[in-house]
């Protein structure tokens, strides 16, 4: 029985440690959100299994805007970016045309982004004391995000690099991944066949080749597509396949990295190369040099103030076509 008790008593003392812990915030980091696009994007969190809410699951980011979330040690989740979101005047439901995580209201409560969007993922304080995370188009995309630690130095070296898909691939996206809006909408400065967001070859066609599922559920047998390469060319450290790992997921020493940004529509200029040196992730281009892509500041509600440039689209459309073309030929 003393003993019980005194094994309650170390608990409680173990939970008040805890408690005061995270409040005080001595082991939590932080995640800074910023909106460079033209137009406004809702950001959706969702916390992994085990892993508590953050402060909210859902909010409004306007053009230009930044808002900072804490997250406690060892908190795994991910977060995206919903567009041309809305209040529907009779229900009073709140929707996305992209990233909607089926709450109804701006605030997601646990809902995941419905693919295709560009996701930011993230395990803090993981495996050896490191923190993981990685952006991912392996359901497709819908803006340009960036993921960047906030570590210098030699902490900064390798695995320790900003990752993310610079470029707007729905300006891009080949036509059987496209998703376009139905109807135009003046409030959001959208038109009717605008594309919207760009699917992944599993998302479009559900077969196991693609989605490695099936005789595919592994790393030897799924292999990347003519589909997935369109998307790995474009952004080489994003994940483009479900295996994709190896050049993919990137590392930061937990106790060195105190905060992440993540950035959507950082700009094609927002990041120097890293200096080539260990085959690592960090190492691959942020943006394929030899890919002429449009940004994305281009898409939708930016898109009338700023018109693109005719010969950005041009070269976006037959690089576009060349891609298929050699996935026609592959395949
Ligand atoms: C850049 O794109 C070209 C053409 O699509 C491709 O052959 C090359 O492998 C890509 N480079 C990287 C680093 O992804």
């Amino acid at each position: 029985m003393a003993a019980a008790a005194a094994v309650c008593r170390s608990l409680g003392l173990f939970v008040v440690v805890v408690l005061a812990v995270s409040v005080t915030g001595v082991w939590s980091k932080s995640f800074t959100i910023t909106n460079n696009c033209g137009y406004t994007v809702w950001p959706g969190v969702l916390s992994g299994a085990g892993s508590p809410a953050l402060e909210t699951t859902g909010f409004e980011l306007p053009p230009g805007a930044s808002q900072t979330l804490e997250a406690p040690a060892g908190w795994s989740g991910r977060l995206w970016g919903r567009t041309l979101c809305s209040t529907d005047a009779t229900t009073n439901k709140f929707t996305c045309a992209t990233g909607d995580c089926g709450s109804g209201t701006v605030a997601c409560g646990g809902g995941n982004a419905a693919p295709p969007a560009t996701l930011a993922e993230f395990t803090l304080d993981g495996s050896g004391g490191m923190d993981f995370y990685d952006v991912s188009l392996v359901d497709g995309s819908n803006l340009p995000l960036l993921v960047a630690p906030s570590s210098s130095g030699a902490a900064a070296a390798g695995n320790c690099a900003p990752t993310g898909c610079l470029v707007d691939l729905n300006a891009a996206c080949p036509a059987d991944l496209r998703v376009v809006v139905t109807s135009s909408s003046a409030a959001a400065d959208v038109n009717a066949d605008d594309v919207v967001a760009c699917k992944s070859a599993c998302l479009a066609f559900g077969s196991p080749e693609y989605c490695c599922s099936g005789e595919y559920a592994s790393p030897t047998t799924c292999r990347p597509s003519a589909y997935s390469e369109f998307f790995k060319n474009a952004c080489p450290r994003a994940y483009s396949y479900a295996y994709d790992d190896a050049t993919s997921t990137f590392t930061c020493a937990g106790g060195d990295t105190a905060a992440y940004t993540v950035t959507f529509c950082p700009g094609t200029n927002s990041v120097k190369s890293s200096s080539p040196s260990s085959g690592a992730p960090g190492d691959l281009p942020l943006i394929n040099g030899t890919m002429a892509f449009a940004g994305g500041d281009q898409q939708v509600g930016a898109a009338a103030a700023m018109p693109p440039s005719t010969t950005s689209r041009t070269v976006v459309l037959l690089v576009a076509a060349l891609v298929m073309l050699a996935g026609g030929a592959m395949s």
